[in-house]
């Protein structure tokens, strides 16, 4: 991470929008406090006329930066430029290329963290302009399309002016410590690689819950939703990482192919209906943005397998929602239970656990039953924790780091996307023809239904 990042130009689309001033802006000063981003220099794009030095000012009033030293801030401020285009006319790029012209020996770095509609304007303004090298990159905020045909669309529009390997699509999932450490975990331990598969494995629960609602997000949330604002992508990636089998090495390529192919192997029961469950929360109907007859889903849970030779016959349960009681993302690997033949014959045994705490804690703890203190035959549940204490960087400062050296690995390759979206797509065709959207009340755990998903199975959520 100290590595200083390579002579780049880096140029952000949408810089006056919410997510620069929340994580992008505040994950290059992190990385300029770092010290390795000398350099990098950074052009700001946008739609409003601002000059630079009202674009500085804009910043100090706006983006979300902690730090002791304002002076430290301020100075990295100054050498951010700003200039503003007219993003949807792709004869008005020459501004830019101008401005690149300044940078000849630098690669340049595009990032587009704008509306999902402004992508395709974007890459023909970059390519009418001339401004794409065989060295420079360009990186897309989610959602990388809204279904399988508009991806593809977009995918088939923007390599006609990038390659491949010059497109970064951005989770910023994979890019938390404790999403990386998932692989660290189990394929760095002979504790409890051998136990990964049917044979112990009991069942597997991800959560992403939060607790805010839509917020002022409404027009992008209502066409979207749970399904695919949160589950064709970041709870995708997590299971990925949670059910593939070892890559031959660390390298980007190793690792997506092995991920690929557990999102081949994902089965939808037959019966969809009776194994998702969608909800709403009271009063979103009232939210900026959102109609009155809106039947969006912003909760959303299901059950779905790994049809392989390690799963097969392992349920895996997702849920993630808004407006609930509390901002958790987990995952909880639950083991299968032991007889209760030696010891607690009258209570049974707890089963062994392992969890990945991703948010708001990060860590990792295994569950194991030890004898109660004083007694012969009964047992307690005790817990053996790894717990994350330094402060871990933001996830995007390790996407924008890795982005700046190319390496590939923390982001999403075209085939991962592509069939995400086939799943996703049966999953919103499924709500789209389901006749229930079950209400539930903000701070709550979200629908009752949730519950049963499991109880159909005899197992509970762990929480
Ligand atoms: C974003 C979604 O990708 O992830 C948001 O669009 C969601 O709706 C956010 O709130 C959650 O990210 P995190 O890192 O706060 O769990």
């Amino acid at each position: 991470m100290s590595k200083i990042l390579p002579h780049s130009l880096f140029v952000i689309f949408g810089a006056t929008g919410d997510l620069a001033k929340r994580k992008l802006i505040p994950a290059l000063f992190s990385l300029y406090n770092k010290q390795v981003l000398e350099n990098v220099s950074i052009l700001a794009i946008g739609r409003k006329p601002l000059s630079s030095v009202e674009f500085r000012t804009y910043l100090q009033n706006e983006a979300i930066i902690k730090t002791e030293s304002l002076d430290d801030r301020d100075d990295f401020f100054s050498k951010i430029d700003y200039l503003d285009l007219p993003i949807n006319d792709q004869n008005g790029y020459e501004p830019l290329s101008q401005f690149t012209r300044m940078y000849p020996e630098k690669n340049i770095v595009f990032y587009l963290s704008t509306p999902p509609e402004l992508f395709e304007p974007i890459v023909a303004g970059i390519a009418n302009a001339w401004v794409n090298t065989p060295f420079s990159r360009v990186a897309f905020e989610k959602p990388f399309g809204s279904d399988l045909e508009s991806a593809k669309k977009l995918n088939d529009f923007v390599t006609q002016t990038f390659s491949e390997d010059q497109i970064f699509r951005i989770d910023h999932y994979v890019g938390k410590e404790t999403i990386q450490n998932i692989l660290a975990f189990r394929f760095a331990n002979a504790l409890f690689e051998p136990l990964w598969n049917n044979h112990y494995i009991d069942n597997i629960q991800i959560t992403a819950t939060e607790s805010l609602g839509v917020e002022n997000r409404g027009t992008y949330y209502d066409h979207a939703g749970a399904l695919r604002d949160m589950v064709q992508n970041h709870l995708f990636q997590v299971l990925a990482l949670v059910t593939m089998e070892p890559p031959h090495s660390l390298t980007s390529t190793a690792i997506h192919d092995e991920k690929i192919k557990v999102i081949h192997s994902l089965r939808l029961e037959k019966y969809l209906p009776a194994h998702v469950v969608f909800g709403q929360y009271a009063g979103y109907r009232n939210e900026l943005w959102i109609p009155e007859t809106s039947r969006t889903e912003t909760f959303a849970a299901l059950r779905l397998e790994v049809h392989n030779w390690r799963l097969k016959g392992v349920p895996i349960y997702l849920r993630t929602g808004k407006a609930l009681a509390e901002k958790k993302t987990k995952v909880v690997i639950e083991f299968r239970k032991n007889a209760s033949i030696l010891y607690n014959e009258q209570d049974e045994l707890d089963r062994n656990r392992i969890i990945f705490e991703i948010s708001p804690y990060e860590g990792i703890s295994v569950g194991f039953n030890v004898k109660e203190y004083g007694e012969t035959k009964n047992t307690r549940a005790v817990w053996s924790e790894f717990i994350q204490t330094t402060e871990s960087p933001e996830a995007y400062e390790r996407i924008l780091s890795d982005l700046l050296l190319g390496d590939h690995t923390l982001f999403t390759r075209w085939d991962m996307i592509e069939e995400s979206w086939k799943i996703v797509d049966h999953l919103v065709h499924c709500k789209e023809n389901c006749p229930i959207l079950h209400p539930y009340e903000k701070g709550t755990h979200g629908p009752d239904a949730v519950d049963y998903l499991l109880a159909m199975d005899e197992r509970e959520w762990y929480e």
